[in-house]
């Protein structure tokens, strides 16, 4: 087999994952997550699960990348030496497909908002505007321009396409943020924007706990890249030196910096504008940003400074999310990296145009679809580490770890008992709106903990039988 690619520098690691973490999932999705949950008692509940559960279960993804050396088909197969290994691995290379196809479509959008922000295209009426470019055959073209964009980086494989673009963008991204978060700060009307996201509102947290969950587990996994092999491949790439703890950590949280970053931004202005923050939507960026861009000065420059920062911030994500099944193609079939990307490209220009002419198939996809598939391979991620690995899991977590490899037992407990209970939990939560059960919280943890024991209970017949 030929050599594998690798990265040429620890911090092209951490910049490239932190590229992939940071993306649409933090400009996009969670400002209006944010501001449909209550704010700040959202950030909070999403905050605590961003700790307690997406750094533990990032940092299994690590572990079962570097301690595989390949892609999630072959290394799961190798690591559970089963064939329900690569079930698996093709499971999350579906997964890759399927985010893939709707996130190239909002590219499009951001491009052509990128684009056309000079002129101001869509200032005097934005929700018109949105509505008329949002699906249909200009959609289908934006959409094939971003995933062009993208697919010219992956051809270029993991150093000279990833890595070096990430290390570009991903600054050009926080610097423009924080540009962006300073001048919204000198804007009239925000105070209120700023009240209602960072002050910390407990009565609301305390009634309504229990629907804030299941969105904030959901964006914690989404944002972090958990859970479909794109960390397990960027990991595969790495050194033994390199510590995957202090990594994962330096990971989370300059992802969850440009989150903040870009809610101080959006939330602002949204509520500068008198935009009721709830009824934003997925829309809330192109519609209610594009009036506060109109009414304040300089606002195409402005306009134009967002949706770039937007862009690069989706490009670096959807490499990672190109780069799974590219890389999956030529360690398992030793296809050329450029061939491979041709024919996997060619796959998403086909599904991302059928999302972009469907606005009830995206948004089904883009929502529950994405969420249960996220937690579907966290899930499978958490019973080979905790319930398989175990002890090479641990001597992994502590290889090029100092002294931070304390930590492994109590990680290894976290993996083992805690996430999957909460992923069950958020997973029966999803399965059973979608077939209208809803039971109260007490009545649906009970229900993760027992399928948490049966679950182990096969795992444990199946391994040793
Ligand atoms: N983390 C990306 C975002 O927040 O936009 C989305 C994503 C990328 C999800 C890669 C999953 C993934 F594997």
């Amino acid at each position: 087999m030929a050599t594998r690619d690798t990265w040429v520098s620890n911090l092209g690691f951490v910049l490239a994952a932190v590229g992939s973490a940071a993306g649409l999932g933090n400009i996009w999705r969670f400002p209006w997550l944010t501001a449909g949950n209550g704010g700040s008692a959202f950030l909070a509940v999403y905050l605590a699960i961003v700790v307690s559960v997406g750094v533990p279960g990032l940092l299994a993804e690590f572990v079962l990348g570097r301690r595989g050396r390949q892609t999630p088909m072959g290394a799961l197969r190798s690591l559970t030496g089963s064939r329900w290994g690569s079930v698996l691995g093709a499971f999350n290379v579906l997964t890759t497909l399927l985010i893939l196809s709707f996130y190239s479509v909002v590219g499009g959008w951001i491009l052509r908002y990128t684009l056309v922000s000079p002129t101001g295209a869509y200032f005097a009426q934005p929700q018109q505007y949105f509505g008329a470019i949002g699906y249909g055959f200009e959609a289908v073209g934006f959409h094939l321009l971003f995933l062009g964009i993208v697919a010219g980086i992956v051809f270029f494989g993991v150093n000279r396409g990833i890595e070096r673009v990430s290390k570009v963008m991903l600054p050009a991204v926080v610097v423009l943020l924080v540009g962006l978060a300073a001048w919204t700060a000198t804007q009239p009307g925000t105070a209120a924007g700023y009240a209602f996201y960072l002050g910390f509102d407990g009565e609301y947290l305390f009634a309504n706990f229990a629907s804030v969950l299941g969105p904030a587990a959901g964006q914690a996994l989404f944002t972090l890249s958990v859970g479909a092999g794109t960390m397990l491949t960027y990991a595969s790439y790495i050194d033994e030196d390199s510590s995957l703890p202090r990594d994962t950590i330096v990971i989370a949280v300059s992802n969850t910096f440009i989150g903040v970053l870009a809610g101080l931004v959006v939330i602002p202005l949204l509520f500068s504008q008198g935009v009721d923050p709830g009824q934003g939507g997925p829309g809330a960026l192109f519609v209610g940003l594009a009036a506060a861009f109109e009414s304040l000065p300089g606002g195409r420059v402005v306009a134009t400074a967002f949706f770039a920062a937007v862009l690069m911030a989706a490009v670096t994500s959807a490499i990672s999310l190109l780069e799974t099944p590219v890389a999956t193609l030529v360690d398992a079939v030793g296809m050329p990296r450029r061939r491979a990307t041709l024919l996997i490209s060619g796959v998403l220009a086909l599904t991302g145009t059928g999302l972009s002419l469907s606005a009830p198939i995206f948004q089904f996809v883009s929502g529950t679809v994405a969420d249960l598939m996220l937690s579907v391979g966290l899930f499978a991620f958490l019973v080979i580490v905790g319930w398989m690995l175990r002890e090479d899991a641990i001597a992994e977590f502590r290889a090029g770890a100092g002294r931070m490899g304390v930590l492994a037992p109590s990680w290894l407990f976290t993996v083992s008992w805690l996430l999957p209970v909460v992923v069950l939990f958020s997973l029966s939560s999803t399965l059973g709106s979608l077939v209208g059960v809803s039971l109260d919280l007490g009545s649906r943890v009970a229900v993760a903990v027992v399928l948490t024991f049966v679950c182990r209970a096969v795992v444990a017949v199946a391994v040793d039988g």
